[in-house]
């Protein structure tokens, strides 16, 4: 795939999370909610960066691959205690796949760790396989 096609991907799955955004009301769900909208935000700003819709930034580039890396070392203690809410998208699977949860949250931080930001055309060689675990992890266990 193109990088360009690629990076439409990657919006179409931005837009889709943050189109749902609002209205829990459980500290948890909020919680976990917002992790999730901190992965949109890093992804946006690398996506950005590698379209050339925003200049390439070293240490903003930097600093969204690490938000994306902590963001995922924290989804198994963010979605452990199985928090419920109207508003919540988390498909209730999780809970009962859960290694198999952590396991794909481990995927984008391997996914993550292995973005090299040097510049916005090697961030643009490396998002589409950040992108994939977004999907994978979506398309099992987020309800749309
Ligand atoms: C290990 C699983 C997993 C991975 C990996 C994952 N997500 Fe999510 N994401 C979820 C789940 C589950 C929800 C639903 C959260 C809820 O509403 O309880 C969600 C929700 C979202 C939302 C909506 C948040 C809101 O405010 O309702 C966005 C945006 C999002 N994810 C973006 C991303 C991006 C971008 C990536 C990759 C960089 C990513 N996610 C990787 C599981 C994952």
């Amino acid at each position: 795939m193109k990088i360009a096609a690629k990076l439409m991907v990657l919006g179409a799955i931005l837009a889709g999370g943050i189109a749902f955004a609002e209205g829990a009301k459980d500290p948890d769900v909020k919680a976990r909610q917002e992790l999730m909208e901190a992965n949109g935000g890093a992804m946006k700003t690398l996506g950005d960066m590698a379209s050339g819709k925003e200049a390439f930034d070293a240490a903003k580039a930097e600093a969204a691959k690490k938000q994306l890396v902590d963001d995922a070392a924290g989804i198994a203690a963010a979605w452990k205690n199985n928090a419920t809410d109207p508003a919540s998208h988390s498909k209730p699977e999780i809970w009962t796949a859960w290694d198999d949860f952590v396991a794909k949250a481990g995927d984008l931080g391997k996914a993550a760790a292995a973005l090299d930001t040097t510049s916005k055309d090697t961030i643009g060689a490396g998002l589409g396989a950040i992108g994939g675990t977004c999907k994978a992890c979506h398309t099992a266990y987020k309800a749309s």
